[in-house]
């Protein structure tokens, strides 16, 4: 993900994630820290992003994301599984992210790639919903 991707990405972030979208400088802020690592997925128009932040040998998976006309056909997965050889070949041993307790599609993603439920933390989000922490030795 490079600056001139941005302006796709919010438009995605978004329609997906409505209120709680990340802000712009939000992403300019992700986009300047030497310790985070970025990606989209474009077909020449963007359909997908994702982001570490690499504490090695620990790693957050701090979002991902595909536009609502792209889903269901693998991009997900794909953006998770280059992030996840991303970490291990900067030396990760641990992954972890939080995902919304009610979020099924992503939560099954998660599953298949291998996490496993960690602990419930109540009230995470700003609108008081439930966080499932998740990890993945890698
Ligand atoms: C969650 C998300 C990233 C998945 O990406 P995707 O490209 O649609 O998913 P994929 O096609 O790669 O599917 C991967 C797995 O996710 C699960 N999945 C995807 N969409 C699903 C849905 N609507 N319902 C249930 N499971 C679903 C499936 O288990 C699928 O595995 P399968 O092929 O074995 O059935 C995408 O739906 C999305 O952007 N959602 C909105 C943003 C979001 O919630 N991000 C996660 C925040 S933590």
């Amino acid at each position: 993900m490079r600056w001139w991707d941005l302006e796709q990405v919010i438009a995605i972030e978004i329609q997906v994630f409505g209120p709680t979208a990340w802000s712009p400088e939000s992403f300019w802020g992700e986009l300047a820290r030497a310790d985070r690592y970025y990606v989209v997925a474009d077909d020449g128009v963007v359909q997908a992003y994702g982001g570490l932040w690499i504490a090695a040998p620990d790693a957050d998976v701090q979002t991902i994301a595909v536009a609502p006309g792209a889903q269901g056909r693998g991009l997900g997965r794909r953006v998770l599984d280059h992030l996840l050889e991303h970490a291990r070949q900067d030396g990760c041993r641990r992954i972890q992210l939080e995902v919304r307790a009610d979020n099924d599609a992503a939560i099954r993603l998660y599953e298949n790639a291998g996490f496993g439920r960690v602990r419930v933390r109540q009230r995470y989000y700003p609108d008081l919903s439930d966080a499932l922490v998740m990890g993945l030795d890698l």
